[in-house]
This record gives structure tokens, sequence and C-alpha cells, in this order.
């Protein structure tokens, strides 16, 4: 029975002691570190991120299973409430943003992991009563005293908070323990806000401990990136100036400011999505093969491409960036205001909704490749993608043939409708010679039949394991900053400042922005 015989040594190998360690149904999971039960201090958790992202996020984290044990939530904020009536309240939010449906049996048992701690952020009694609460939790429940404080508050509170996490002693671990500050965006308003803030953070945490949040590493495409590029053999070779004509990063959005009025107001597109989501994507693309997957190996590769910025200052901000603000126009065939009309909103509010810009980075591997970048809000459609325009193959074979060869372009669509896709020239069956463009798509929801998780539950997961890839690093943000800060001052400095170019919503922003491709010779891609 030869078979038999090959099967018992199968088993027999199955059984070496480095086996027996080694569950083959986690590989690929090993490398990564675990989530550790702790407590989540949430500040501001009466605010629209508890609600809409993190408490659906850390529901659908327990649905799949995944939430460590004896993980204990502890929102604070100012209004009172007791235990039952914020668990009521986070039980409606989860029920309509959660993206799978809330069950009535994970929510109860889920529910009851979630306390409410009420107080002022400048009362300094109540950080007191936070610190006897959190060490009565370690008492009963085990959390093994390891703490996350998640600053889901405006950032001018950030420094308040942290100030009375310090006098309570509750920015330091107990032995064995770990504390961890998650910072959420905007990280300062410009270079020295972010400096300050840096400051204060340092003060309190150390960088090991920090973790700021740019939700965009957080969604399972962006992560895909790095996967693509670096394992398959396919593309690092072509990934260079040589074969890349240019590079398009969009970030479309229909909806407008949504109520956050005063926010935008001192924010605008540049701050809101440029200098954080935008930059990130574009240093996914543009890095180097990191020498491994540690946090600092990723993110030294990261901060190369941000120092590698072409600056634009003076004059080039005028030639190499258009703003625009959306005026009244329609969406879905709906009408709708323009941005100075919005709530809130000055009526001659110069506040850009809308970016598009040309970057360069000096280095060896981008030398002249024009990274477009746009991004609007009241646009058509919604959609995030990075489309890759390689260089055309040389027209010496098909050049009578008809229809003119188009470039392959390997588009990465970030959302919605996640997934790759790479166009490339057919001949049309038939007996004569003609050339059409074809695509190559691969969609996640197909291929893996399976919703990615949201990008909060990613990054919420990361910080309970201490795993710090998918969160700027200090220099990286000031270095975005360092980047953006000349455009924000030729805009709204001294000089003779740039126009402002309008677009009605419901359209693709400002004729400007086809301009500025149209003087390389380019065109926007169609979403
Ligand atoms: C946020 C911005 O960081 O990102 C918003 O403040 C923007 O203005 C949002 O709408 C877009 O994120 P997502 O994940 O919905 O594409």
């Amino acid at each position: 029975m030869p078979f038999a015989n090959e099967f018992l040594t199968f088993l027999a190998a199955l059984n070496t002691p480095d086996r027996i360690q080694t569950n083959p149904l986690r590989e690929g999971l090993a490398a990564r570190p675990l989530p550790e039960p702790c407590t989540v201090v949430i500040f501001g958790a009466s605010g629209d991120l508890t609600f809409r992202k993190l408490i659906p996020a850390l529901y659908n984290i327990a649905a799949d299973g995944e939430l460590p044990a004896g993980l204990t939530v502890v929102g604070f904020a100012r209004r009172p409430k007791t235990d039952e009536s914020f668990r009521e309240e986070l039980e409606t939010a989860a029920r309509k943003f959660s993206r799978q449906t809330v069950q009535d049996e994970v929510w109860n048992s889920f529910e009851q992991n979630i306390f409410y701690h009420q107080s002022e952020f400048g009362d300094a009694d109540g950080f007191r009563r936070l610190a006897e609460r959190l060490d009565q939790i370690d008492a009963e429940r085990p959390t093994r005293g390891n703490r996350l404080f998640y600053l889901a508050v405006a950032p001018d509170q950030f420094g308040l908070i942290l100030e009375q996490l310090k006098a309570v002693g509750l920015n330091k671990a107990k032995p064995g323990s770990w504390a961890r500050v998650v910072v959420e965006k905007p990280f300062g308003v410009d270079l020295p806000t972010a400096e300050a803030l840096n400051a204060e953070v340092s003060a309190t945490f150390e960088e090991k401990d920090t973790y700021r949040i740019d939700h965009f590493l957080g969604k399972e495409t962006a992560q895909n990136i790095m996967v693509l590029r670096f394992a398959n053999a396919i593309f690092e070779p072509l990934w260079n100036h040589r074969y890349i004509d240019n590079v398009q990063i969009t970030a479309s959005e229909p909806l407008g400011v949504e109520g956050r009025g005063p926010y935008y107001e001192s924010s605008g597109a540049l701050r809101d999505m440029v200098q954080n989501h935008l930059l990130q994507l574009l240093c996914l693309v543009a890095m180097e093969p990191p020498t491994d997957l540690a946090a600092d190996s990723v993110r030294d590769e990261k901060v190369k491409v941000i120092r590698s910025l072409r600056p634009l200052v003076g004059e080039d901000v005028a030639t190499h960036v258009v703003r625009g603000q959306y005026s009244a126009g329609a969406i879905n065939g709906k009408n709708v205001v323009g941005y100075r009309e919005e709530d809130r909103v000055s009526p001659t509010s110069m506040t850009e909704t809308y970016v598009a810009m040309k970057i360069l980075i000096d280095n060896w591997r981008w030398e002249g490749v024009p990274f477009y970048v746009r991004v609007g809000k009241r646009l058509p459609k919604a959609g995030t993608e990075i489309a890759i325009t390689f260089k055309r193959a040389p027209a010496v074979l098909f050049n009578n043939v008809i229809g003119e060869p188009s470039e392959n372009v390997l588009v990465i669509r970030i959302q919605p409708d996640e997934g790759v896709s790479l166009r490339m020239q057919c001949k049309i069956p038939g007996p004569a010679l003609r050339i059409e463009p074809v695509k190559m798509d691969f969609h996640y929801g197909t291929s893996f039949g399976k919703a990615s998780p949201e990008a909060y539950e990613r990054l919420l997961l990361d910080a309970m394991a201490g795993d710090a890839t998918l969160f700027a690093r200090r220099d990286e943000v000031e270095g975005a900053w360092r980047f953006i800060d000349p455009i924000e001052e030729a805009w709204h400095g001294k000089g003779p400042q740039p126009g402002l170019a309008f677009y009605p919503a419901g359209s693709w922003g400002p004729k400007e922005a086809d301009e500025l491709l149209a003087q390389d010779g380019h065109t926007w891609r169609r979403l």
C-alpha cells in the first residue's frame, strides 16, 4: 500500500517539532504582530467620527471575531450620559454606518465592553477620575493594563488633552503594559503648527507610541500598491522615467462640505486632502522598495520621496497649481448651491474645494515624469484612482493601421469598485489589421468574494498590535507641510495671488485644470 505509507510519512513530517508550532492556516499572518487586549479611550465620544467610523469599525472587528478578548471602550465626552444611554446611541449609529448588518447577538455582547466617562477636557478632576476608572477596569477585566488613547477631537483640543493625560500619569504605561496615543487629522494647518503639535505630543508620548492617522493608508487598495509593485516581477523593471510617461492621482467626490463649513473654511482641499491622503498615495507609487516591511523601513522610503518633491514656490504656484471652487450646479440631477452659499461659509470665501497640480520628483527614478494630482468636491462621480500611463510603443509597425495605438495604462482603483486594470492594444478579429485598446480588469469584489474591511478597522487593529507601518511618522507629516506651505502662502500671502477658478457643481472642475495638462500634451483620464 504505497499510498498509505506516503501518507504516514507525510503525517510524521507534520509532527516534527517546528511543524507543530506552525498553523498553515495562519500562513502570512505570522509576520504581523497580533492586536493585544487593551482599553480604548475615545476623546470626543459624542462626535461624528466616533459614530460614523470608530464604533462601526470596532463592531465589525468584533463581528469578524478579531477583537482581542477583554477589549474595553471608554467614551470620554462632555455631555452627561449613562453607560446605557451611550450604548443605545452607539447602537443606532452602528446600525446606520456599519458595513455589515448589525447582528443583535454580536452587538449585545460587544456593547457590554463599552462605558461612558463624562468630563470636560479642561477638568483635572475628570482626568483623575478617568485614571481611577482605568485602574478599576484593569483590575476587573483582562485588559493587561494596556491603553490606547484616541484623540477624535478638533485639533485645538489635542494639546489640552495631552497635558491632562500627563498630569495624571496616564501617558506612562505600567511595567509590562503599553500606553499609546492615536492622533486624528488634521495634524496642524502648516509646518509651524505641525511642529508645535509634534513637540506637544512628544513631550507626552514617545514617537513609537504615537499613531498619526491617515485613513487612506488603511484602505485595502492603498496597501495593495506595495504588493502590486514589489510582489510582481513584471512591474518593477518598467516603474521609472524610461517607461512611464505620467502618473495621475484623482480623488473625486460628489459631496459638498456637508455641514463642515467652519472646518473647511480654515482648511480647503489642499490641506484637507492633498497634504495627507494624496501625498501618501503618491509616496506609495513613487517610493523605492524598502529593505523589509518594518514600519520604519517603509516610512524611511516614503520620506525620501517627500524630500525629493520639487518645491513649488512663488510663480511656480500659478503655473503648476490650479485652485477651484464650486458654484451652483446639479449633482445627479439635483440642484445644489455653490460653496459660498453653504452653511457657515463666507459669501466671499476664497477657499478652494478643488485642486489640480503638477508635481515633479527630483530623483533618478522619476526624472521628468509629471505626477498630476487632482481632488475636488461636487464632482460628478465618487472615485479615487491612480493611473499610470506608459510611454507609447514606437509606431514603426502599425502606424498605417486603422485606429491609432494608444498608451498602456495601469489603473489602480482605490475606491469604489476596488481593483486594478491594464489597458493594452489588441487586434480586432477579422481579416483586416485593425487595433483597439482592451482592458484586463481585476475587481476585489469578484476575485475575493468578500467586502474589504474599512480603513479604520485595519488601523485600530494595527494600533492595538503596535504596528505603525500604516501611520504617518513625524518627519513625513512635517515634510508634507514643507511642500504645501509655499502654495498656501502664494494663495493667501501678501504678493499677487493666483486667481480662484470657478466650476459648476457636477462638472469635472475648472477648465484651467484641463489647460494645465494640455500644456504638456496630456488630458485628464475620465473616471
Ligand atoms: C477626509 C476629508 O479626510 O477624507 C474629507 O476630511 C473627505 O473632506 C474624506 O471627504 C474622504 O475620505 P473617504 O474615505 O470617504 O474617501
